[in-house]
């Protein structure tokens, strides 16, 4: 959600705190700030984007400092609202990523002892906490406050008078960057890449403090050590590398993430072992996830219904938190880029609690979901900064296609396609690339309209979702995602010629289906953009624009057609003057529930 950074050490600590902001925008954007320690305490913040507060901030001195990125919770987006915040002499400053559930009790208490408060937000309690409980001991200071704070954070504190950064984690993710003469602190490792390639990924509950050249963590009072790793991304990875927008590069390195992916594979194939143990032993399997990620596991409910043969349930993990009683004999799998969505960690306990083993497929080393998993599959998609999952939905899809296909019983000759077909998808996603320019003309024509349809069935129903997911989040054009067959059961009442409708087609048992299905839609004036397998030669008589995409075994159809519709909603929302890497309201890793 918010993303919080901090430096210790040898430089001017306000460059570098602006360049790690930069790369944790996709965290949150809706203002941001830095405090810098020098002589005396400095803060300087408001609304807006990194960029525009470096421009305008003066040449704050000090070698330590704290930043923050805010996706406003609580309080709307403001100067006084934005972090860092402070106490009432103006000499200790906080950032704070996560909730402080009791805040108004604290606000009240602290409010009744003197304290002035200076914004809406929860965080500003903690700087006034440290206030109360400080007596030249910052570290012994914050373990004071959080004995008093309920909820989840991610916390980085400095006070004049003391060389050092506290941190502490409870429920957000946090990482130390370790540099030769300095250190940081950071919401994820992105932030860091610049500066170093060593972090330790600290855990819930640690409380680090860290100098220029020392990093000491203890959880629960007692000293613990966290193992150093090094981060795989490079800085390059994080960087547009002469894209227009970081959602484009992201498309594009699919065929990369694709071919990184069966190169993976073996690696893969060992959480196969535990994947088909699980599933030996369950009765049933439930995939849960959120957003794009969910779209991932209701392909995945095909992918393992078709190979592995046995019922899958697949829901966001929003709705599975508030009903059904888990099955213990249920094997379960999570699906998470970030690995720290909030609905899918709380769905990973659940699980856990009743009993299940849990599989967790994310992208990020050390995330939350990982640590609270069975077995971890990681994806290999590399960093991915713009808001619109793309090239992480991608990873997640090859990681589902690979797991099953190393654990079907499938018959031999059917298997040898399968595999066949597979190892194309990297090519075969590269020609729906090529194709680009084209589909770019078909979502100028889109550019123009307010209201949308995409329609699929089996496999592809979950790609008409992710489809109109995309083209939402990114050009704002109001888009609803269908089952095709259940449009007649009242959102043909919409039906109209400002109406398109994108059909999503595959040479499966759902083809004549859908092609009833377009001339319903035509017979309603809507004009109807069809994505369809090169060759067809039915599919261009009943519908006005038609985009194709390379022939692939109707099980893999979702893999070219995502990167048709990812250019699509691309192209309309470029059309449109969006801010396609940053769409208003949102944020990449949805922490609260
Ligand atoms: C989609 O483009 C979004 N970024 C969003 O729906 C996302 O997939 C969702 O918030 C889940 O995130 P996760 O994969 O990090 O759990």
């Amino acid at each position: 959600m918010c993303g919080i950074v901090g430096y210790i050490g040898d430089k001017l600590a306000q460059p570098v705190l602006f360049n790690c902001l930069a790369r944790l925008e996709y965290r949150g954007y809706d203002s941001c700030g830095i405090a810098l320690k020098g002589s005396r305490l400095r803060v300087y913040k408001d609304v807006g984007g990194v960029k525009e507060l470096e421009r305008t901030a003066p040449l704050l001195e000090g070698t330590a400092g704290i930043g923050h990125n805010r996706w406003a919770t609580h309080g709307e987006p403001s100067q006084a609202n934005a972090h860092p915040h402070c106490d009432c002499s103006g000499n200790i400053a906080v950032v704070h990523n996560g909730i402080i559930s009791n805040f108004q009790q604290l606000r009240q208490q602290l409010t009744a002892e003197g304290h002035r408060f200076a914004s809406q937000t929860d965080t500003e309690v903690i700087p006034h906490l440290i206030e109360k409980y400080y007596q030249g001991n910052l570290e012994a200071a914050v373990i004071m406050v959080l004995g008093d704070i309920k909820g989840s954070y991610a916390i980085i504190a400095l006070v004049v008078g003391e060389d050092k950064l506290v941190v502490a984690r409870k429920g957000s993710p946090l990482i130390i960057g370790l540099g030769d003469r300095d250190n940081l602190v950071a919401s994820d490792v992105t932030a860091v890449l610049d500066y170093t390639d060593r972090v330790i990924y600290l855990e819930d509950g640690d409380i680090g403090v860290i100098t220029a050249n020392s990093v000491r963590v203890t959880n629960g009072g007692t000293e613990v050590s966290r193992q150093e790793s090094r981060v795989r991304w490079m800085v390059e990875d994080a960087q547009k590398g002469g894209y227009e927008h970081f959602m484009l590069k992201e498309i594009h390195e699919q065929p990369r993430v694709i071919r990184d992916t069966l190169i993976g594979w073996g690696s893969l194939a060992e959480s196969a072992v535990d994947l088909a143990a699980m599933c030996r032993e369950a009765e049933s399997m439930v995939m849960l996830a959120c957003g794009t990620s969910y779209h991932a596991a209701l392909i995945g409910k095909h992918i393992v219904e078709e190979l592995i043969g046995i019922r899958v349930r697949a829901e966001p993990a929003s709705e599975f938190n508030y009903c059904h009683p888990v099955l213990a004999k249920t094997a379960a799998m999570v699906i998470t880029q970030s690995g720290e969505t909030a609905d899918t960690l709380k769905a990973t306990q659940k699980l856990k609690a009743a009993g299940c083993k849990v599989l967790a497929i994310t992208n990020v080393m050390g995330s939350s979901a990982s640590r609270l998993a069975d077995y971890t599959v990681y994806t290999r998609a590399g960093p991915e900064i713009g808001v619109a999952a793309t090239k992480s939905f991608m990873a997640q899809l090859m990681v589902l296609y690979c797991l099953m296909l190393s654990s079907t019983d499938a018959k031999a000759s059917r298997l040898a396609d399968l595999m066949a077909g597979v190892r194309q998808l990297p090519e075969k996603a590269q020609q729906v690339l090529n194709n680009e320019s084209r589909i770019e003309e078909y979502a100028h024509h889109l550019s123009g309209y307010d209201n949308a349809f995409f329609i699929g069935r089996g496999v592809n129903f979950p790609i008409a979702l992710e489809g109109a997911l995309k083209l939402k989040e990114i050009s704002y054009i109001h888009a609803e995602g269908y089952a095709a067959g259940e449009l007649k059961h009242g959102p043909f009442a919409l039906l109209r010629k400002e109406t398109p409708v994108i059909a999503i087609l595959a040479h499966d048992n759902t083809y004549e289906a859908m092609l009833s299905n377009i001339k319903e839609v035509k017979a309603r004036q809507s004009p109807v953009i069809a994505l369809v397998e090169e060759g067809d030669k039915t599919v261009g008589k009943l519908a006005d624009y038609v985009i194709t995409v390379p022939q692939v075994a109707p099980l893999f159809s979702p893999v070219v057609n995502t990167v048709a519709l990812q250019l699509l909603a691309y192209y309309a929302a470029r059309e449109r003057g969006c801010p396609i890497d940053t769409p208003r309201n949102l944020a990449k890793s949805v922490t609260v529930e």
